[in-house]
């Protein structure tokens, strides 16, 4: 039987090794970088040599499997998505990295024919390291996750964050001022990989955001599950939205689903 756990060891070790790349780095990451859909959507040498470290060590430890990385690509989509492939977001939040906001993480997973099996998001700031393996659970520096136990949407706390298209913001920001008042309070912090660990932390009560790259949820999604969130990934959900990502504690679960459709998240 398929046992994923060694997976985890390997995603773990390689995103250290990355995480302390990424924390060298940044005095110099801050002075240069560029920007990819908007001007907004930033990329620094740090992201691009976090990436081409992961990929130089996954190639010596695992030949020949196929990498889908945030900065170079690699087979996306579920046509390509047959057999072992790793999804790697080489810094997931950048714009905190840039501004200093130790929030952001090293994020590499492992999937099997395009469900994740094994998952490690690593925090450079801190070293912490939050793991999971399909079917063995989830843990934050070695110790058990398990998601809140709320049962009242209107004393949850909700993450969410923000598409960079000005004109998809302005529909998002819509649908946020209509959630506030159904919620304990909103959560943008920055890093989609962490907000998917905050619910299996129990840090966060539910998560929600569209326009995820798959390397922003692909360990995240699977820490969240693993610590017994109730976990929808794009494509699963047309009433959210095709491209939503949602992640709640299932005593809300339900709830938190409904006031973000009647909140206009489907139609943003
Ligand atoms: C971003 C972060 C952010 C989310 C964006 C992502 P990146 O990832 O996860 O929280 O709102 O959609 O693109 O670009 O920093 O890897």
């Amino acid at each position: 039987m398929f046992d994923p756990r060694p997976l985890v060891d390997i995603a773990t070790a390689i995103g250290r090794e990355a995480g302390a790349l990424v924390q060298r780095m940044r005095a110099s990451a801050v002075v240069s970088f560029d920007t990819k859909s908007t001007s907004t959507d930033v990329v620094t040498a740090a992201d691009r040599a976090s990436e081409q470290l992961v990929r130089t060590r996954l190639s010596e430890l695992r030949p020949g499997e196929p990498i889908l990385g945030e900065e170079e690509g690699g087979p996306d989509g579920d046509a390509d998505v047959e057999g072992l492939t790793w999804v790697v977001d080489p810094i997931d939040g950048t714009v905190n990295y840039l501004y200093g906001i130790p929030w952001y993480s090293v994020s590499i997973a492992a999937q099997l024919d395009g469900e994740s099996v094994a998952g490690a998001v690593v925090e450079p700031a801190t070293g912490r390291v939050w793991t999971a393996a399909r079917g063995h659970g989830a843990f934050l520096d070695g110790e058990p996750l398990h998601v809140s136990a709320t049962t009242d949407l209107s004393l949850s706390l909700l993450g969410y964050g923000f598409a960079y298209r000005p004109e998809r913001r302005q529909r998002q920001a819509d649908t946020w001022a209509s959630m506030a008042t159904r919620v304990r309070d909103l959560r943008r912090a920055g890093a989609a990989s962490l907000d998917l660990c905050s619910v299996a932390a129990g840090r966060l009560d539910a998560y929600a955001e569209h326009g995820l790259g798959r390397w922003d949820w692909a360990a995240g999604g699977l820490i969240a599950a693993e610590a017994g969130a109730v976990v929808r990934l794009p494509g699963s959900l047309p009433e959210l939205g095709e491209d939503a990502t949602f992640a709640a504690a299932p005593g809300i679960a339900d709830a938190m689903y409904g006031a973000l459709v009647e909140s206009g998240f489907g139609k943003v």
